[in-house]
């Protein structure tokens, strides 16, 4: 019997309320996601944007049409309307008090609103102020964008002006990758077939390869990019995240709170990086681009190696690399195991293992890696993979669940305010870099020479296009 998820008090929220409604994020990723919830029937509660002066429901309608036709394709008319009978708009500047005397009087009897902070963290004080001065924050949740902070000091201040208003129990720090359907099925995969169980540790797995690729440069973001580089931007939170769901123990309730508990114990378990594990690259034309300084150190690649020390996985690198303007743009986690204890036939070198490799995206697919005999009179091998595409048909979009989740109240595919700040411990003594990045030749792989023997033993696999 499926154990029960633990819903929070109170249920479901009553009203979605987004701050930065006119935004880059709610144009690309909230107005889709929040159409295919109403095509789904998973949303049928009023809808509120917040942004400043200028716009109106219906040019706010029209963008949502735009960007709602570029992610979905062709829009289904009736669904658009039920959407569009959903949203209201309320314009206003966020440190004016009028502006939530007003959108409380278009929150009227709600009792369980969700607001969405999609706006920087500068502006998360004024907002959440707001709120509280205005009785709009009782019985409220609180979903709140990244970065969260751009180190642990930061991300304890934001903490703190966030518990303020909120509970913790009523705040949803995002990483869209958790809302992604192909990391979801890591957690599954691992602990829903027993033939993984017996191997799944040390004494066969001999490292675990995590690679983020993405084929594109900063396009057009290099300010924001300046500001956080590879690490902080996908290393500290996305990748530390896919860690983490391989790393961890099987929950006792994996739809509740438990499964958070037991990413923290490996969170806690995690070597807080050192200089010598971690190699740095900038892409060569990144200083040209604007918004970035002429003589930039920001990485716009990054590895790194990490240890978890556990029972499970003593001794077991962990090599992350993520990187800008790379040969393809692919998310892969490769687990390579031990080879066989003795050469019964011909040398089985390192890279030739068994593995089990997890494409998460832009596509999805599941590939064991195996050998067998060649065909011939020789006892020889080959290598071969067992792939499993998904056909990925109409996935739910990240958004999607995770607003859908924080409707709800659960809270399993956030990030708690402990997890936020482990994370941030273990990057924290490596944020600063003392010498500039590697350059790198857009295309390739990373700075050939700086990551020459920064490679699990068996090197590194990199994604097919
Ligand atoms: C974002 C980063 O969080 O994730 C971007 O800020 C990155 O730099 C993006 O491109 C990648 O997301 P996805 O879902 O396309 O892998």
């Amino acid at each position: 019997m499926p154990r029960a998820i633990k819903e929070a008090h109170n249920g479901r929220s009553d009203a979605l309320v987004i701050f930065g409604a006119t935004g880059d994020l709610a144009r690309k990723m909230i107005f889709p996601s929040l159409y295919q919830m109403v095509r789904r029937g998973n949303l049928n509660e009023p809808i509120v944007g917040v942004a400043r002066e200028g716009w109106s429901v219906e040019k706010l309608l029209e963008r949502a049409r735009e960007s709602i036709a570029a992610s979905c394709g062709d829009i289904d008319e009736a669904t658009f309307a039920k959407f569009a009978g959903l949203v209201r708009f309320v314009p206003g500047d966020y440190q004016d008090p009028s502006t939530f005397t007003r959108l409380g009087e278009a929150l009227s009897d709600r009792r369980r609103v969700l607001y969405y902070l999609a706006i920087p963290p500068s502006m998360f004080a004024s907002v959440t102020a707001g709120l509280k001065q205005a009785n709009l924050a009782n019985g409220a949740r609180l979903m709140v964008e990244k970065p969260f902070g751009r180190d642990l000091y930061s991300a304890q201040e934001l903490n703190r002006v966030l518990h303020a208003v909120f509970k913790e129990d009523d705040l949803f720090r995002i990483d869209h990758y958790l809302g992604k359907e192909a990391i979801q099925n890591l957690l599954y995969f691992r602990f829903a077939n027993s033939f993984l169980e017996p191997l799944w540790n040390r004494n066969y797995i001999d490292s675990v390869q995590i690679t983020m690729a993405e084929d594109f440069g900063v396009e057009g973001r290099g300010r924001f990019y300046e500001e956080v580089g590879a690490l902080r931007d996908v290393v500290q939170n996305h990748l530390v995240n896919v860690l983490l769901l391989l790393a961890t123990e099987p929950p006792v309730n994996a739809l509740s709170d438990d499964l958070i508990d037991e990413k923290v114990q490996v969170l806690k378990a995690i070597r807080p990086l050192e200089e010598r594990d971690v190699v740095r690259g900038q892409f060569e034309g990144y200083r040209t681009e604007p918004g970035v300084a002429t003589d930039s150190r920001v990485e716009t690649f990054v590895a790194v190696r990490l240890y978890v020390d556990t029972w499970r996985w003593q001794g077991v690198p962990f090599y992350i690399r993520a990187g800008k303007n790379l040969p393809v743009r692919a998310t892969e986690v490769v687990v390579r195991f031990k080879r066989p204890p003795l050469e019964v036939f011909d040398p089985i070198r390192p890279g030739e293992a068994n593995y089990m490799r997890f494409r998460l995206g832009p596509e999805v697919s599941i590939g064991i890696g195996a050998r067998r005999k060649a065909n011939g009179g020789e006892m020889v091998g080959e290598a071969l993979e067992l792939t499993a595409v998904s056909d990925g048909m109409d996935n739910m979009l990240p958004y999607e669940r995770l607003i859908g989740d924080a409707m709800n109240g659960r809270r399993q595919l956030f990030t708690r305010e402990d997890m936020a700040e482990l994370a941030w411990q273990i990057v924290e003594p490596v944020l600063e870099a003392s010498t500039a990045p590697s350059l790198y030749k857009p295309g390739t792989w990373g700075p050939k020479e700086a990551m020459a023997g920064f490679e699990p033993v068996g090197g590194w696999v990199d994604p097919k296009s």
